[in-house]
């Protein structure tokens, strides 16, 4: 990661801060720019404004928990006003790839639970269609991956996510497959084809799930 790259993450999620409520509750994604941002958070709620977090992953819990960010229990249902996120790859209809640390599924889960949803990103995320730069991350139950894998090829090829030589499980205990379908044509359509294989238990591609974008870059801060 360039010094670059840091700093847009940085720029992107103290921006962020602007969307949130005066009080209430609100989703944290996951990831390297989540991070910072739950980092401006903790300063708000010790500056005594009201926030309580849903977290979308053990990561964000255990950091938003370090700093003193008060949570919700997991099993819901929540009341969140906006949910800030992540993402791997945007496009021009702002739909996203998510999942490239193995969170999507419950980030998903709290993106359909919040009344609003900012995606904060570096410039180097944007593409003009989902696909050009990430497959697809798709986590699978253990039970029968082989051939869920298999059934997944016919979008592309299909790689189990390891990382320094062991496999990466979810939060859940699950596995990972990335799946490289190069450009895609209709998002919508793949996330629904390759949610109909039994065992995948959900598709990192968030389809008209943006509200806002907030992309920061080399011109500075803007919103989408
Ligand atoms: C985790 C995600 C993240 O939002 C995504 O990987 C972006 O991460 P980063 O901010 O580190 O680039 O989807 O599952």
């Amino acid at each position: 990661m360039t010094n670059d790259a840091n700093e847009n993450k940085l720029s992107a999620a103290r921006a962020a801060i602007e969307e949130l409520p005066d009080e209430g509750v609100i989703g944290l994604g996951s990831g390297s720019t989540v991070r910072l941002f739950v980092i401006e958070v903790a300063k708000l709620v010790k500056a005594g404004r009201k926030l309580v977090g849903v977290p979308t992953s053990e990561g964000t819990r255990t950091q938003a928990l370090s700093l003193g960010i008060p949570l919700l229990p997991d099993q819901g249902p929540w009341d969140i006003a906006v949910c800030v996120d992540g993402a791997d790859e945007i496009d021009d209809r702002k739909d996203l790839i998510k999942g490239g640390g193995a969170a999507h599924t419950r980030e998903k889960i709290v993106n359909y639970a919040a009344r609003r949803n900012v995606i904060i990103v570096d410039e180097s995320k944007l593409s003009s269609r989902l696909g050009e730069k990430w497959p697809v991350p798709t986590e699978v139950l253990p039970f029968g991956q082989g051939a869920t894998a298999r059934r997944l090829e016919a979008f592309g090829r299909t790689v189990l996510r390891e990382k320094e030589g062991a496999i990466v499980r979810t939060d859940a205990g699950n596995l990972l497959y990335d799946v490289h379908t190069g450009p895609i044509d209709d998002a919508h359509a793949l996330e629904a084809a390759m949610k109909s294989i039994p065992g995948v238990v959900e598709v990192g591609l968030f389809v008209g799930r943006a509200d806002v974008v907030i992309v920061a870059g080399k011109d500075g801060v803007r919103r989408v």
